[in-house]
Order: C-alpha cells, then structure tokens, then sequence
C-alpha cells in the first residue's frame, strides 16, 4: 500500500488545470449501456473508480477503449445479454450502481449487487429503487442482489418523488432519469438532485437524442423517446477538485492560478472562502458580481503576506501585485466567456477568519469539500463551526487532525474548531477519499513530517496529486508503506 510523506512548510505557486469530474462522469459512463451505438467522452480522469466503471461495464457487454486524445473514452454496448453487476465490482465502487437504470430502460432487466454502507455513512439506495419501481419496475432483493424486471411493454413515465430524510439523492436522480429517457410518456422527478453533475448527464442524455427539460432545478421532465443513438461530449470540470486546490492554496498561504475551473458550480465554495480571507478572482473580463468572492476590491493586491501560519519556517512571504490576463491554458477550448471553465488566481489573506458551514445539497456547500474545509479552519483565527447535513458521520479526518494538534470538538453531526497557530505533522490515517485530501492539505501546512497512510482512497477521486503539488511546490513523495515506516522507526532512534 501506498503512503504520502509530506514535508510542510512549502507554499503553493503555479498554475494548474483541473480535470475532467469523476462525479459526472461515472454515471455519464454508464449512460453507454442505454444505446448500441458509440459514445465517445472527453477530459474523462484517469482514476481508480472510473478504471473500475469500465471494468465493469466491460462484464455488461460494453467495451470502452480508454487513454485516447483529449483524455476520451470510446464505449459500445455491444453484447445486451449480460446484465449482472457483481459484488465483487460493486464493493469496490458504490457508483456500480449507475448501471442500474440503464440496463433496465435498454434490456428490460438488471441485477446489480445491493451497495454497502461505507465509511462516510450507511448509504441507503431505498430512492433509487422507490423511483424505478414508479416507472412500472418489478424490485426484488434477494441475496445481496437488486433484481429489476421492466413490464412487458417497457418502464412506463411517472411523476416520482425522490426526496429522502437527508435531501435528494444525486445517484437516484442519475439513474431515474437515465431509465426515463426511454419509458413511455412523460416522467416527472420532484425533488430531483440539483448537482451540476446531473445537469451535465441531463446534456449527455439529450446529445444522445433524449428529451430532458428542467435539469439544475428540482422539477425535472423526461419525455421519454424510443431509442438513444451515441454523441460525442465532453465532461465538466470537477469542482470538488477544484475547490480542493483552492484549500490548498489557502492553508499554504499560497498564490495558485487554477484553470479549466467550474466557477459556476462553486457559489457556495467561494462565497464561504471569501468570508475566511480567500480570495478567489477570476482572469477575464467578464462582469462581476459582490457576493460570490469574485473582484471584492479587497486591498489585498501586493499586501505582505503570511507570517508562517500555514509555514512552518516563519517566514514571511509577498503576494505579488494581482495582474488581470485574459484566456486559459485549457488544452481543449477557448474557455473565457464558459463559466463552467474559467481561469481564478486564489490568494489569501495573513490570518484566516472562521466561518460556520452547514453541508447541504447544491447549491449549498458541498459536503465532498466538508473535511478539506475542517482542515483549513484549524488554522483559522477563531472557532469555526461544520455542520455536516449530507452524511451526519463523515467526520473520520477529526480524528487525524487532533493527532496534528488540532482543535476540535464533535458533537452529533457538528464541530466546532478552535483555531491553532500552527499544525504539527505526524502519521495518519487516510480513511474516504475526501478525508484523504484533508489530511494531504493539513500535512502541506504542518511543521515537520506527516505520513498519510492508505492513500489507495485519495487515487479514487484525485488524478496524480502528489505530481501536481509538488509541480506547484509541494514537498510530497508516494512510497511504500514499509518503506514509509521505516523511515519512521530510523528518525525515532
Ligand atoms: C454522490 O453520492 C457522490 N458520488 C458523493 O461523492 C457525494 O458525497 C454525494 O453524491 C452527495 O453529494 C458520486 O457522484 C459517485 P446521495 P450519492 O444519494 O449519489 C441519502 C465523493 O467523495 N440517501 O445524493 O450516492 C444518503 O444516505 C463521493 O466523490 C437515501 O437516504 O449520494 C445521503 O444522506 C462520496 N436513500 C443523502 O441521501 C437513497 O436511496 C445524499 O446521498 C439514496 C441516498
């Protein structure tokens, strides 16, 4: 197993692109099975869970040629008769589940293995299920297994309601939406899932001849056609990724220039950051506006800049005077009047200030950039207070953090950190993926080493991070987990 060993202390400079989301395209993936015609996907990243997506699709009858130009996949449903997502797959990646409207809207039945609960919380598919059987499918679980049977004319349109005790389900409305594309009639989902993720698998769907109105709203409508044929699209920008490097550049104190970013899916993300002393400014021309963190003429242009809370040395550093450029390196387009694909410089200001942050579902603050924000408030000066609505227990990173010298306090489904001066680093253990990525950006701020363990959870959601942050000046190395403790055993003699 691989570790990170982080040396703190470094501060971020560069530039960076972010890639293709996996969120989106995971079940933008599994949208290839409702068609035997090619489905060609763009800027698609290459990491664990999508390897796994196309593993298992792969065992559906779909064959995917991936690591094409532009980071493409090419996929075609061409074997229809193999229709069961195994629990060998399935345990590896809840979003097997994905699969499950497709295979029904196109081939009548699916079996797919029943997703465990996993360490952000037990994870419930009750929505998902309530949702297609409304469209006239026979549910059955027996054995581990989720059993669906289409009617003998095919799923039905229906008016389904998919909200749940912690808000809609971004999954449930991905695969209800999927199936309805070719029920009969019209489908209606209240309470639909507002991601953008959604939004840009509605797009996908409709590139593919379906007829979906209202995605990005809680109403939205499917009428139903007979047959999709492929398209060729490219996928968002994935904007946990990108909020995650602006954490990073904030806790180093640093000075990042994000590209092919999906500022119109980060209201939340920004607005909250502004509020802590983060500035987030885009490079082009477009209008601004003064609640989102975008040109707040805060004065913070050529200010002297951080006396060492994210640096370990002490040393203090100079933002440089902010200068305004038009354009992007994105490889693929010209993105300058794309929302979903601007150029942002993050900077921040000396000393953070606490915020307090409830998780909701979008557009409210995300809840996959809930322990990287826990990890940048311990260094905030004041008591910040999270309170986690999606998932009540995701809350595993608290733990490592104390062991950084952190100081947090949990209660229920809410913490409340006080503020230190400084992180000290230690080893840690990764536990989900956005915990991973906490822990990663609260070790860059640390005095000394922290040792990540277990980082097979950050490679699930995160393409090259160790790569990109040391391009940006971290000082971060993956090796070997025997090797990692020995290094440890040999500076503890
Ligand atoms: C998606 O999971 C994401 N995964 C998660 O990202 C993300 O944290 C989550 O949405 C919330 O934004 C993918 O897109 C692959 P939900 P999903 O169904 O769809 C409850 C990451 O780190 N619920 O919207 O599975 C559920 O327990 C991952 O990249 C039910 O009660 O999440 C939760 O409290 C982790 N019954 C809430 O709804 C159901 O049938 C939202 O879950 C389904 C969900």
């Amino acid at each position: 197993m691989d570790t990170f060993v982080i040396e703190g202390g470094h501060r971020l400079f560069g530039r960076v692109r972010i890639n293709g989301s996996k969120n989106a395209a995971l079940p933008m993936l599994a949208a290839a099975l409702l068609t035997d015609q090619p489905v060609t996907l763009r800027d698609v990243p290459s990491l664990a869970d999508i390897r796994n997506m196309l593993k298992l699709l792969g065992e559906l009858g779909c064959t995917s040629e991936a690591g094409l130009v532009d980071g493409a996949v090419r996929l075609q449903s061409t074997d229809e008769s193999l229709s069961h997502a195994r629990y060998e797959i399935v345990k590896t990646m809840r979003a097997s589940i994905c699969t499950l409207g497709p295979m029904l809207a196109r081939r009548g039945y699916a079996r797919v293995s029943m997703p465990g609960g996993c360490a952000i919380g037990d994870r419930p598919v009750d929505l998902h299920l309530r949702g297609l059987a409304a469209l006239g499918a026979q549910v059955t679980l027996t054995a581990g297994d989720i059993y669906v049977k289409a009617p003998p004319g095919g799923l039905v349109g229906a008016t389904v309601f998919l909200g749940g005790s912690f808000g809609s389900t971004v999954l449930g409305t991905a695969n209800v939406m999927s199936a309805a594309t070719l029920a009969k009639g019209t489908t209606i989902i209240e309470s639909a899932a507002c991601e953008p993720e959604i939004v840009d698998l509605a797009n996908l769907l409709n590139a593919m001849g379906a007829k979906i109105t209202g995605a990005g709203s809680p109403r939205i409508t499917i009428q139903g056609v007979e047959e999709l044929h492929g398209a060729d699209y490219t996928v968002i920008p994935d904007r946990i990724e990108a909020g995650t490097f602006m954490m990073a550049a904030a806790i180093t104190n640093g000075d990042l220039t994000l590209d092919n970013c999906p500022m119109d899916a980060l209201l939340s993300v920004t607005y909250t950051l502004a509020a802590c002393g983060v500035h987030v400014q885009p490079l082009t021309s477009l209008p601004v506006t003064s609640t989102n963190g975008f040109g707040h003429g805060n004065g913070h242009n050529g200010h002297a800049n951080g006396n060492g809370y994210a640096n370990g040395n002490g040393v203090r550093h100079r933002t440089p005077a902010l200068t305004i450029t038009s354009g992007s390196s994105d490889p693929f387009r010209n993105t300058d009047n794309d929302p979903m694909r601007r150029s942002v410089r993050v900077t921040c200001d000396r000393v953070l200030r606490p915020v307090e942050v409830t998780t909701q579902p979008h557009p409210g603050f995300p809840t996959d950039l809930q322990a990287q924000l826990a990890a940048l408030l311990t260094l905030a000066d004041g008591n910040s207070v999270i309170t986690e609505r999606i998932f009540p227990d995701r809350f595993l990173h608290v733990a490592e953090l104390l062991r950084m010298g952190a100081k947090v306090i949990r209660q229920g489904s809410t913490i409340v950190i006080s503020g230190v001066r400084g992180l000290v680093g230690a080893p840690v253990m990764a536990s989900d993926l956005r915990a991973s990525a906490g822990l990663v950006l609260a070790g860059m701020a640390a005095q000394g080493t922290t040792v990540v363990n277990r980082v097979y959870h950050l490679d699930r959601g995160y393409e090259r991070m160790e790569d990109r942050l040391r391009s940006l000046g971290a000082c971060i190395e993956r090796v070997d987990e025997k090797v990692a403790m020995g290094a440890e055993a040999v500076g503890a003699s």
